[in-house]
């Protein structure tokens, strides 16, 4: 029967004989998926696992500090952050295509992996021929993994890899649901706070920004994303809703008053969904007050935005993320 003593068991051994005596590097995305699979394989192979945070500037507000702090201090696990922003907005520079934009995130992701794996062999010397994975069933299933579905993105962990690929991927969440996910986070230990952590994309806000991904435009999102955030757990509804993703229609302006003055600024999207495993989802009914404070905060306090609207589509038809 299915335990997640069983499913911690099981996956300790199967991590155990695939690595053998090599060495395993995970990518942390600050999310759940990555955490609980770096948690998994840590537990299996200890040392000869290297956690790596790339840092592509498409973070939210105080995502790498939440990485860097309480991730290490609950696994111990080894961990090197890369700073490679520049080089993901460079990659991204005139790019509106969702899928082009998933393309290059996640080419850019491997790309940035070798660069780390050739630094990290320098110095434990062993060769680190396997990559960690946190790909979740739905991630499989979405990117045309299971049987008979069609591709309807590419997630950035699986449709999005490269051909030439020099990994080996392990990849110990690939038949678990994300509720099943975070029981084996609870079971191995991690806080809360990493564990009851909402889904947030591995190609995080630049699949949140509907049109070209600028520096501008990503600063201007996050302090949008921060303040929902704010009042949706100041509200004490994290647990209620699945996610809450914040998009910048960047390409749309609308015309407002603010004060004496016109204003002709950009929309912000809120997007708030329940669901079970974010295969089929449905749109949060969330308190008008609570709606109201985040609109008033967003406009006035977020610079050229002057609009805050309510996505309420459910999936399908829409998917979760705008791309
Ligand atoms: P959609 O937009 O397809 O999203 O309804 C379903 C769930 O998956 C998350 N998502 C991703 N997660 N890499 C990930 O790790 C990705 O490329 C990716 N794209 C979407 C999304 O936030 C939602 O929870």
């Amino acid at each position: 029967s299915w335990t997640t003593g069983n499913v911690i068991e099981e996956q300790v051994a199967v991590i155990r004989e695939q690595v053998g005596d090599r060495r395993a590097i995970c990518g942390l995305s600050g999310g759940v998926d990555s955490a609980v699979a770096a948690a998994l394989v840590q537990k299996a192979i200890g040392s000869q696992l290297t956690c790596v945070y790339v840092d592509h500037g498409l973070m939210r507000k105080g995502e790498t500090e939440q990485v860097e702090k309480d991730f290490v201090a609950a696994t111990g696990v080894q961990l090197k952050v890369v700073d490679a922003e520049e080089r993901f907005l460079t990659a991204l520079k005139g790019v509106s295509d969702p899928e082009e934009k998933r393309k290059i995130i996640g080419r850019e992701f491997i790309r940035v992996f070798e660069q780390a794996q050739a630094e990290i062999i320098a110095d434990a010397g062993p060769e680190v021929s396997f990559l960690v994975q946190g790909t979740l069933y739905p991630d499989v299933v979405e990117s045309g993994g299971g049987s008979g579905t069609a591709n309807i993105k590419s997630h950035h962990n699986v449709g999005g890899l490269p051909e030439d690929l020099e990994f080996e991927l392990v990849e110990p969440l690939r038949k678990l649901f994300k509720d099943e996910v975070r029981m084996v986070g609870q079971e191995l230990g991690l806080p809360d706070e990493i564990v009851q952590r909402q889904p947030f994309p591995g190609p995080g806000l630049g699949i949140r920004i509907v049109g070209e991904v600028t520096k501008e435009r990503l600063d201007l999102l996050r302090e949008a994303d921060a303040i929902a955030r704010e009042e949706l757990t100041a509200a004490g509804l994290d647990r209620d809703i699945w996610q809450c993703p914040v998009v910048l229609l960047a390409d749309v302006r609308s015309v407002g008053v603010q004060g004496d003055g016109r204003t002709y600024g950009h929309p912000i999207v809120l997007r708030p969904v329940s669901s079970e495993d974010a295969m089929t989802a449905d749109w949060s009914r969330l308190p008008y007050d609570v709606l109201a404070k985040i609109s008033t905060r967003i406009t006035n306090e977020v610079a050229d935005v002057n609009r805050v609207v309510l996505d309420v589509t459910s999936k399908p038809p829409g998917t979760i993320e705008w791309e």
